[in-house]
């Protein structure tokens, strides 16, 4: 992409409705507009990492077998009526009636119509197990909204659900979902750790959140320090493999964690003190077994081994999609701008022209450009006849983690600059490596 046809709003003023960081640097790098409260349009630059989470979220989910599917933003309320949850949830609900007064609503998740999908084909124990998922906008009328996508009412979240013959092979679902979750956060560049948590209108005992901490986190955490030391790693997992799932649930939530509303100070008391901690946390993700709180009332039964009918055993899991974009952010930046991680940023790597217009310096980028778009790399060349403070300026704020920087004076002795944007440290090196040196960060040929 050349800066100079790109579409990026960016805002010299801080505005001054942000409170957070990512939402002031969500909206300065032109990533989003507000629409309306908790409500926005992703322009282009934000609309790039949107997708570039979802499909780490798609290949971790596909990795484990869960099939991708996509179910409407309106809901017929009376498939809530029969879980009896279309009066049980209140007023985030927002209610819609059509020209043929049918009762409608914006899905604010969907367990209700996938119980309903389930239940209209599927009737074997032999189709089990089965997960699907879906990657969709939902809307919650939030008292609230605030801090930008952070608690929007209008969020893109990614939510699965499992169906399981009984709560053995549903509790191997659970934990299969929190072993995807602990490699898509770590693909996504963040630390989210797992804390027991409460149920809320989603119903069931059992439920874990995920928490990325951060000072302007809407959570409170406590937690033992141990467990920040744990890393998911490369290892390879047999989804299959019920004792693997159960030693990764065991090994990442053994230790105390948990949030405000299921913290125990006695429990937390028997935390060595000098591991006791107390921070502030934001929820990029959860999940549940809820076991048959669905399937019994929408009658979603199979037909046992035994001939006789069964409820199926369910839980629901979510990714906020949108969240994780200010979340991602709030772990990562500094006073300068967003420093995005390899995985998500919008652009592999950033090329600043200091001579527009200067033949040879031109031709270098140009050449940088195609080499790097040969490769397969989607690089953001600046090509604009703006002054080098103003191209830098913009290179930081939009946080791509490369920079190269070409100009007349280096190229006589055939070097250009290479930049990380996380250490601000620059080498200067011929353009041949530079792309060599991104193309290596990236894993590509
Ligand atoms: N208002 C919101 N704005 C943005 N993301 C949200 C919002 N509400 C929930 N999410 C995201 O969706 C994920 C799954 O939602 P869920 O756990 O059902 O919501 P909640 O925790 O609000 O009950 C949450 O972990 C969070 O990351
Ligand atoms: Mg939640």
């Amino acid at each position: 992409m050349r800066l100079s046809r790109y579409f990026l709003p960016v805002l010299k003023e801080t505005p001054a409705e942000a409170q957070i960081a990512s939402h002031r640097l969500m909206l300065r790098a032109g990533m989003i507009k507000q629409s309306s409260a908790g409500i926005y349009s992703w322009l282009p630059l934000g609309w790039k990492v949107l997708r570039r989470i979802e499909r780490i979220v798609h290949e971790e989910q596909q990795r484990a077998g869960h099939h991708p599917m996509l179910m409407p933003t309106l809901q017929p309320a009376d498939l809530w009526r029969e879980s009896g949850r279309y009066d049980a949830y209140g007023p985030e609900m927002l209610r819609i009636r059509d020209r043929q007064d049918r009762d409608m609503l914006y899905g604010p998740t969907n367990e209700e119509m996938i119980t309903d999908i389930f239940r209209s084909h599927v009737s074997s124990y032999r189709d089990l197990p089965l997960t699907l998922y879906h990657i969709q906008w939902k809307f919650r009328d939030e008292m609230r909204p605030r801090f930008g996508v952070m608690r929007g009412r209008e969020f893109l979240m990614k939510d699965g659900y499992n169906f399981d013959l009984d709560e053995a092979a549903a509790r191997h679902a659970y934990n299969r979902h929190l072993v995807t979750y602990l490699r898509t956060y770590e693909r996504l560049g963040l630390q989210a750790i797992p804390m027991r948590a409460d149920s809320g209108p989603i119903g069931g005992e059992d439920t874990h959140e995920f928490l990325v901490l951060a000072e302007t986190g809407e959570s409170e955490v406590f937690y033992d320090s141990e467990i920040t030391d744990l890393r998911f790693g490369d290892r390879a997992i047999d989804y299959d493999d019920v004792a693997q799932c159960q030693g990764i649930l065991e090994e990442f939530t053994s230790r105390y964690a948990r949030t405000d509303e299921t913290h125990d100070e006695a429990v937390f008391a028997q935390v060595p003190e000098d591991r006791r901690r107390s921070a502030r946390g934001i929820e990029v993700g959860q999940i549940f077994y809820f076991g048959t709180k669905y399937s019994e009332p929408m009658g979603a039964t199979v037909q046992g081994p035994d001939g006789k009918p069964v409820p199926v055993h369910m839980g629901s899991h979510g990714i906020g999609v949108s969240r994780l974009v200010g979340a991602i952010i709030e772990a990562s930046h500094d006073e300068n701008g967003i420093i995005w991680p390899e995985g998500v940023t919008p652009f592999h790597a950033g090329i600043v022209n200091l001579k527009q217009g200067d033949a040879a310096t031109d031709s270098a980028c140009e050449g940088i450009y195609r080499q790097l778009v040969d490769a397969g790399l989607e690089p953001l060349y600046d090509d604009r006849s703006e002054r080098a403070g103003a191209k830098f300026a913009t290179m930081d704020l939009i946080g791509l983690p490369w920079r190269i920087t070409v100009g007349p004076r280096g190229l006589q002795s055939g070097k250009v600059e290479l930049t990380s944007r996380r250490t601000g440290e620059s080498e200067e090196v011929s353009p041949e490596a530079a792309v060599e040196r991104v193309k290596g960060v990236y894993g590509v040929e």
